[in-house]
């Protein structure tokens, strides 16, 4: 039968030797397949896959028919790769213009076929065969979906936090677990299971935590068969769930942020945020209910100068926003988020500061006389005098004066030798606000022809010296003639 085939073929096609010589090979290793593939692929809805096919021996496919088809669709044809091209009237219209062959590597025989944006739909055993030569094999492709959980928290009750995690999208069916920050398994209640219209489940679960010490919880959803897992984590602290520096300082007339972040995933804009300055009647400075500002409530000095951001409640960020901030903003603010009974509080300081200006009150003689002001400072500054060095001069009192916007204004004199040129520095500072200011004032050191003393003492000293010269030569020549007396009375 077999080398009837043969002559069967060398009849039709009688170049086709090659040919003959692989159905030889095929005949004689009847029962093994020549075409692999593995048993099954994984993808990802909406992700392009390759299910990869490699035929063993070295046969150019590119000429001959492949074709992929999905048994149990109808039509089953799923790509029919026919005289070098696809055959568009025989497929499937789900997988129009979502499949490919490698027309370059047919020619080694790898008959790989990728489906492009993988839908739910395509999940299930395709068959690939290659009539020509009898060859035929299987490869399952399963779909997958898988998407992050989201943790909410639903309530605080005393010291009992209970959290909820959902996570949609998922397909096949996931399984959710809650663990604890050691990464033990916390028991929960029971996992609700829903299917959308789209096939993809959503789970979700509710577990209770004490908030006797702060932990680390991570709900995960899983799935095995796709080999897909998510987690997300929640920081659940033992106290307050508020966060708030303690201190912030701003400086007149800017806009400052009070910045206090809710450490758990509470969509507080839903919620009523409400900021108060205790003291204040009345005290309320920003109070977001219903998602907007209830204007109504707030201290009048406020209006039209606060904001929460909206944007950023979603993520706990309650903080306040106050804008051309007064000297009467100053002190403690407390924000509080009723619902979840969460409470902090944030000083806020308020600073002002200018740049000093140096004058000179007198320059006579040897000595001037520099005074250096101040004005529009808030809290009270201090006054430093430095000389080129850095080094701190001994100065006068700082005068200061309040007036009645309450800024401060500080002033004090120094007096400086003119011995040498000096660059003299006049620092103002205030240690609550950091804030420093200062001027520099370069002092030139003693001009000759503008003093009458210095030409003095240089005249004296010029005669002084005249004097000694004299004297040294007028030595030196009586030495010299006294050697000569002494050699001539030796001759
Ligand atoms: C076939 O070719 C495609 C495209 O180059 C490649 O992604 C795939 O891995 C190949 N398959 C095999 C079985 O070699
Ligand atoms: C919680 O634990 C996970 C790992 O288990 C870690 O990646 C995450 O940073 C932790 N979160 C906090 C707030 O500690
Ligand atoms: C599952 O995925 C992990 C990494 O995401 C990988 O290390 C592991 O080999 C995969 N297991 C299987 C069976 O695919
Ligand atoms: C809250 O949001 C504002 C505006 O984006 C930002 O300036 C501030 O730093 C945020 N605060 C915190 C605590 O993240
Ligand atoms: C004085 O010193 C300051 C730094 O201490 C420097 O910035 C400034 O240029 C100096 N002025 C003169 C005139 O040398
Ligand atoms: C004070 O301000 C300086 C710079 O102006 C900065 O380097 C320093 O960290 C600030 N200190 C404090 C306590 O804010
Ligand atoms: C003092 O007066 C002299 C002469 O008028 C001038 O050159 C010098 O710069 C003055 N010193 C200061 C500190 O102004």
């Amino acid at each position: 039968m077999a080398l009837q085939e043969i002559s069967v073929m060398f009849t039709h096609r009688p170049s086709a030797f090659s040919a003959a010589v692989l159905l030889l090979t095929l005949v004689l290793c009847r029962g093994k397949s020549h075409l692999v593939c593995p048993s099954r692929v994984v993808a990802m809805m909406g992700d392009d896959v390759v299910l990869p096919c490699q035929l063993k021996l070295a046969v150019d496919t590119n000429t001959e028919t492949v074709n992929w088809i999905k048994p149990g669709l109808d039509p089953n044809v799923v790509h029919l790769h026919f005289d070098g091209r696809l055959v568009f009237e025989n497929q499937n219209p789900s997988y129009h213009f979502r499949t490919r062959v490698f027309v370059d590597e047919l020619i080694k025989g790898n008959v790989s076929l990728k489906i492009f944006k993988v839908k739910l739909s395509d999940e299930g055993t395709y068959r690939c065969s290659i009539p020509w030569i009898r060859e035929e094999a299987s490869i399952v492709l399963t779909v997958g979906s898988a998407s992050t959980p989201v943790i909410k928290v639903m309530s605080i009750v005393s010291s009992r936090v209970v959290l909820q995690c959902e996570s949609a999208g998922w397909y096949p069916e996931p399984e959710l677990l809650w663990l604890d920050g050691e990464g033990k398994l916390l028991s929960a209640g029971p996992t609700e299971t829903l299917r959308g219209p789209d096939d993809l489940y959503t789970v979700s679960s509710r577990v209770t935590v004490e908030k006797r010490h702060s932990n680390n919880i991570t709900c995960r959803v899983q799935q095995r068969n796709t080999n897909q897992s998510r987690e997300t984590h929640i920081h659940v602290p033992g106290k307050s769930h508020l966060v708030c520096p303690s201190q912030v300082v701003a400086m007149m007339g800017d806009d400052v942020v009070l910045p206090c972040q809710l450490k758990l995933a509470v969509d507080t804009n839903a919620e009523t945020v409400n900021w108060i300055k205790p003291g204040l009647d009345p005290n309320v400075v920003h109070l977001h209910f219903d998602g907007q500002l209830v204007f109504e409530n707030q201290n009048p000095s406020y209006h039209f100068r606060t904001r929460v951001f909206v944007d950023e409640l979603i993520k706990g960020n309650v903080s306040l926003k106050i804008f051309k901030v007064k000297l009467s903003d100053e002190g403690a603010y407390r924000c509080s988020i009723p619902w979840i009974r969460e409470e902090a509080s944030i000083v806020l300081t308020v600073g002002s500061a200018s740049t000093p200006v140096i004058k000179v009150i007198s320059n006579v003689s040897s000595r001037v006389v520099l005074q250096c002001e101040s004005a529009g400072w808030y809290p009270e500054p201090e006054l430093l005098w430095l000389d080129g060095e850095g080094k701190l001069l001994s100065a006068g009192p700082t005068e200061t004066l309040r007036g009645p916007d309450d800024l401060y204004t500080v002033s004090s004199r120094v007096t400086v030798e003119k011995r040498h040129s000096n660059n003299i520095t006049c620092r103002v500072q205030q240690r609550n606000t950091n804030q420093s200011r200062e001027t520099h004032k370069h002092v030139p050191g003693e001009d000759i022809s503008d003093s009458t003393l210095p030409i003095c003492v240089n005249v004296q000293a010029a005669f002084l010296v005249c004097i000694i010269v004299m004297l040294i030569t007028w030595k030196l020549k009586q030495k010299q003639s006294d050697h000569r007396t002494d050699r001539q009375k030796k001759i």
